[in-house]
């Protein structure tokens, strides 16, 4: 482990030297990302930032003992090979096989977030993690019951003692720690970055580079670069599930301008993600692609930027799916500090 983080930070000193990377100044553990992006959204001042603490949230992360019947963790419905969400279901799978009313998001550089939830209903994420802990179709807990749980256990006893000179275990202190691990998930080593950076050996191909093309011209002003979100909420056109009746956005405002909108989501990892969209009706990238060329359907709030028909001819589709994989970052994918915890 000491080997393997030493590497780690040695590798990411020597990219700092070269590329410049921003790290949050006088905290303990570090947290980086390349100088040209936007400064995270996240206040850092509040968070202490010690290795302790995130090795705490780590195993809380992984723990099933945040549900009722203990056997549901954060990482059954967000798994780090595949972007930190669930690939199996369209509709997350909370305990007793309960099915909710969405696809599980990806955690990919929430620091950046500027609200949580396919609906933005969470404005904080040092809250978020009290949503599916007590969401009746997720882990149905309550969070005082997960706290007396923790407290019946040695091990957080310990984990606790090494963060909190009291030991306490308190709610406040559990979600804060999740939030210290969840924060970290900073993804910016795809293929994508490398050439952005001009990094050697990682040219893109002439297919690459006009799907990049393509990409800007059509997705960027909503999936923006870098962080291939521009935090809005939008109505992309999708069809109404007449099953689920997901108004999105308007469900949290009572606006009826924001009916059918949904949080832009990030496409970093995407190639992984599988299926797309808040209730995973595309189970390919290629269904994506086409709902965004013939399938937008007229509404009162369909997004101004899709007014006009995308037309794309067969080698332009290709080109921008061959573009999209460049968003695979295989070095976070498999980062081994957000990996299961072994003790
Ligand atoms: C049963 C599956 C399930 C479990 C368990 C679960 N999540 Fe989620 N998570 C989801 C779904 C589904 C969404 C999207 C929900 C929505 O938009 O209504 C989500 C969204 C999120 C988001 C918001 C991401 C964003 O970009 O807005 C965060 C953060 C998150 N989950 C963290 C956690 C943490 C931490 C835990 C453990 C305490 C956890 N999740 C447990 C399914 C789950
Ligand atoms: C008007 C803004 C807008 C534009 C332009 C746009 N998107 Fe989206 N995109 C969204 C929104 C909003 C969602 C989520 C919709 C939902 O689930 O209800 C989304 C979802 C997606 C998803 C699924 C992500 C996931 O995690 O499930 C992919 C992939 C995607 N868009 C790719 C593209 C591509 C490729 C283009 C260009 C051809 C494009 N988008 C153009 C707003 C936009």
């Amino acid at each position: 482990m000491v080997n393997e983080r030493g590497l780690h930070t040695a590798i990411i000193l020597s990219l700092a030297l070269c590329f410049g990377f921003m790290t949050v100044k006088n905290k303990k553990i570090l947290f980086e990302y390349p100088d040209y992006w936007p400064v995270p959204q996240y206040d850092f001042s509040k968070l202490t930032m010690t290795q302790e603490e995130f090795n705490l949230g780590r195993v809380l992360f992984y723990d099933p003992i945040l549900s009722k019947d203990n056997s549901i963790s954060c990482a059954s419905c967000h798994t780090q090979a595949t972007g930190f969400t669930h690939i199996d279901h369209d509709l997350s799978h909370g305990i007793k096989g309960r099915i909710g009313k969405r696809n599980a998001l990806s955690l990919v550089n929430m620091a950046w977030n500027t609200s949580f939830m396919w609906d933005g209903g969470v404005n904080h994420i040092e809250l978020q993690a009290l949503a599916p802990i007590t969401d009746a179709n997720e882990m149905d807990e309550t969070l005082a019951n997960v706290v007396e749980k923790l407290k019946s256990s040695e091990n957080y006893n310990s984990l606790f003692s090494k963060v909190h000179s009291d030991g306490e275990i308190t709610g406040q202190r559990t979600l804060l720690a999740l939030t210290q691990f969840v924060v970290m998930f900073n993804s910016y080593n795809s293929k994508y970055d490398k050439y952005i950076r001009k990094e050697l050996e990682n040219t893109f191909t002439s297919q690459e580079k006009n799907g990049l093309q393509i990409f800007r011209q059509h997705c960027a002003t909503c999936h923006t670069e870098p962080l291939f979100t521009n935090n809005q909420f939008e109505n992309n056109g999708l069809k109404v599930d007449t099953t689920l009746n997901d108004y999105g956005r308007y469900f949290i405002t009572n606006n009826p301008k924001d009916s059918l909108k949904f949080k832009v989501p990030s496409l970093r990892n995407i190639q992984f993600t599988k299926p797309y969209m808040h209730d995973g009706r595309y189970e390919s990238l290629q269904e994506v692609i086409n709902h965004y060329t013939s399938e937008v359907q007229p509404s009162q709030t369909l997004s101004k930027k899709l007014e006009k028909r995308i037309v794309l001819t067969h080698e332009e589709k290709i080109d921008l799916l061959v573009f999209l994989r460049t968003l695979s970052d295989e070095e976070f994918l498999f980062d081994k500090r957000f990996s299961f915890p072994f003790q």
